[in-house]
């Protein structure tokens, strides 16, 4: 646990809510899977970001300046009986003594408690229209004042989407921050060299699929999202999360995974021959890919804008498709009429932190964003050429996307994904060993 992350996380916030602000914020809740099982659970990032508490049927509520304490976090109560069955639970009493609450108390009684903290605020900062459930338990617990207010409660006025402030903060790691997304990226790193090293065929999918969640979890890491593992044909789809087909000799297999460590997400594709050499035709293909990622990569630093990774991505595909004969004309009228979407149909990259596409704006003022130390993203070029597409056979069923996670610095840029194969050489290397 870093208790000490989160609390500067809440400091942040406090500072720029301000005296008279009251943020509120609920847990993820629980979804039942089947009958009487439910989901493994996963906190909300926002949550998580400002309190590290792991527990569903909890809400963070942050009173800047409030002199009995600004922190105040309603939790499950202790239940001896129930945390027999179903795990420990912190209480409120934990929350204090763990989390840095300065006081806490039972989720059950916070109807009777939080229209009391709210009536000493002029404005209501909370994350709108994501939960309309919790939208209108705010909205309870401010009728509640209303009905008072003949007898003298305060009601604040001023309600204020909580998102823009907070996603802005979350889109700048700290150190502290920095150092468990090296660390996610550092196991899945090490996930997919196990694939690498592993593959043949004859395998399934799924096999290479358990490879890496094997080494996922021997870390101390899950997953960030589903792994996709797709050979042949399936690496043209770009969602593709059954990992349910044989790996066959010939094919290459696209394996997009990431971890999840202490809350922090990697973001990782390769694409490898499953017999570990690559032919000549998915050669050509994934050279384009790995020039294309190395020249986006380069544009990652301070000062250059959101989009301009992207904008050297598609300029080297572009080119790179006119000279094997994938597209003809111009590269400047074909990237003007978008005619590289047909093999290259999704964008560059996106943030990454807490959540995998991370929150943040990527426009400021309808301009793209400049790129500022502490920003964290995906470079993430490919090439798909699915079966029948026209003058292309000698590629057909080729899916290449080539993932990397660069956080933005003072100087320019550091890959954390870096140490993992990339080059044909380099992977054709480690597969052989
Ligand atoms: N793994 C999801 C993505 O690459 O955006
Ligand atoms: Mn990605
Ligand atoms: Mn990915």
């Amino acid at each position: 646990m870093n208790a000490k992350i989160h609390a500067k996380h809440r400091k942040q916030l406090m500072r720029m809510v301000g005296d008279g602000g009251i943020a509120i914020l609920p847990a993820a809740p629980l979804r039942t899977r089947n009958r009487d099982v439910e989901y493994p659970f996963r906190q909300d990032s926002d949550f998580y970001y400002l309190s590290g508490f792991p527990e569903p049927e909890a809400v963070i509520v942050l009173v800047p300046g409030r002199a009995a304490g600004e922190y105040i976090l309603f939790c499950r109560d202790r239940d001896l009986e129930h945390e027999v069955w179903h795990g420990r639970r912190y209480g409120p009493e934990g929350a204090i003594e763990l989390f840095g609450a300065d006081d806490a108390f039972p989720i059950d009684d916070i109807d009777d408690i939080l229209p009391g903290l709210m009536e000493q605020c002029e404005r209501v900062y909370h994350t709108m229209g994501l939960d309309p459930t919790f939208d209108n338990r705010v909205m309870d617990w401010v009728n509640t004042l209303r009905k008072q207010s003949r007898s003298g409660a305060h009601v604040p006025y001023e309600f204020i989407s909580l998102d823009y402030l907070l996603h802005d903060m979350r889109l700048f790691k700290n150190r502290d921050e920095l150092r468990l997304m090296k660390k996610a990226a550092k196991i899945s790193v090490e996930a997919h060299k196990r694939a690498m090293q592993i593959c043949k065929p004859g395998m399934y999918e799924y096999q290479l699929d358990a490879e890496i969640l094997h080494e996922f979890q021997r870390n101390g890491a899950g997953w960030a999202y589903p792994s996709i593992v797709g050979g042949g044909a399936n690496a043209c789809i770009l969602h593709y999360t059954e990992n349910k087909d044989l790996l066959k000799d010939g094919d290459l297999v696209l394996i997009d995974a990431g971890a999840e460590y202490d809350g922090y997400d990697a973001d990782i594709t390769r694409a490898f021959p499953v017999n570990g050499r690559f032919s000549d035709a998915q050669k050509e293909i994934f050279e384009l890919v790995v020039e294309a990622n190395l020249e986006a990569i380069k544009q990652v630093k301070p000062g250059n804008h959101w989009n301009d990774p992207h904008n050297a991505a598609v300029k080297v595909l572009t080119r790179g498709m006119i000279e094997l004969g994938l597209l003809k004309g111009t590269v400047t009228k074909l990237i003007k009429e978008e005619a590289y979407k047909k093999y290259y149909m999704h964008r560059t990259g996106h943030w990454l932190g807490l959540d995998v596409h991370d929150v943040g704006e990527y426009k400021l003022d309808n301009e793209w964003r400049m790129l500022e130390p502490g920003m964290v993203l995906t470079i993430e070029p490919g090439l798909y050429i699915p079966h029948g597409s026209r003058g292309a056979k000698r590629w057909w069923d080729i899916g290449v996307r080539i993932e990397d996670d660069v956080v933005v610095t003072k100087d320019g840029h550091e890959v954390l994904t870096d140490g993992l194969p990339k080059t044909t050489h380099e992977i054709e290397a480690i597969m052989a060993s």
